[in-house]
């Protein structure tokens, strides 16, 4: 399937159309950011990384039967991708208290929550993100159906518990990570974006060296090394 016209640039991705109006290319970029983008960077072979490590992660979901926008990975760098409307919210799951999480309400770093806790954000860059409720969604007008959020969430703890499961196989602990969903053109909601180190926090489970974008964050080197290391285990 051909590239045709660029539809979108986001930070981490580019959206190009194809033949088919209902299927899109998504084209992982080097590009690194943070804090909204106030802080920026670039790793070569990034994006390379992530389109392998997200497109093994969405085949991973297929086995569960969890349903996503992912069709097939085309090169080191493009994956066939349904297209969708994405849903302004951001769904992250926590597993490990750290992060704004820490910040927000003082629990200490590292600590293990008594139970998975699933938040939402308002993905909106000029108001940075905020942290919102169900309410919040109602009003805005994001999701009006109770069932519907109900369904987010199901589907956030039901993809955590398939990830978890796989990166604890790897030596990996998931701390962390941020979901986004759409719908599809047949009024699915469907899982999208990526799952990569930019969008997860991962910890080697010996040693708690953090093997994702906080290294970027926080100024700790090696983050290509670490976004190989997480593909490596991931396709042992
Ligand atoms: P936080 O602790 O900064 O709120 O991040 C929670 C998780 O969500 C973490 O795995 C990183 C991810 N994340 C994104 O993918 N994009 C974002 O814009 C933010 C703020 C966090």
């Amino acid at each position: 399937m051909e590239k045709q016209e660029m539809l979108y640039e986001g930070k981490g991705k580019k959206l190009f159309a194809t033949d088919d109006e209902h299927i899109v290319i998504a084209e992982f970029k080097d590009d690194l950011t943070a804090f909204n983008a106030e802080k920026k960077g670039k790793e070569s072979g990034k994006g390379e990384l992530n389109c392998q490590i997200s497109s093994a992660l969405f085949e991973l979901l297929a086995q569960h039967n969890i349903a996503t926008h992912y069709i097939k990975r085309l090169n080191m760098r493009d994956m066939l991708c349904k297209k969708v409307t994405i849903i302004p919210i951001e769904v992250v799951v926590r597993n490990i208290a750290t992060g704004s999480l820490t910040k927000r309400l003082g629990i200490s770093e590292g600590s293990i929550l008594p139970h998975t806790l699933v938040e939402f954000y308002y993905k909106d860059d000029a108001l940075g993100d905020p942290l919102i409720n169900d309410e919040h969604c109602k009003i805005l007008g994001i999701i009006q159906e109770q069932s519907q959020l109900e369904l987010l969430k199901a589907q956030a703890r039901q993809i955590n518990e398939v990830l978890k499961a796989f990166f604890d196989k790897k030596g990996l602990r998931l701390v962390d990570f941020k979901l986004e969903f759409g719908h599809d053109n047949a009024g699915n909601i469907i899982l999208a974006d990526e799952i990569s180190p930019d969008s997860c926090r991962l910890w080697d489970k010996q040693t708690n060296q953090k093997l994702d974008k906080d290294r970027f964050r926080e100024n700790l080197g090696s983050v290509k090394v670490a976004y190989e290391e997480v593909l490596r285990r991931i396709l042992a």
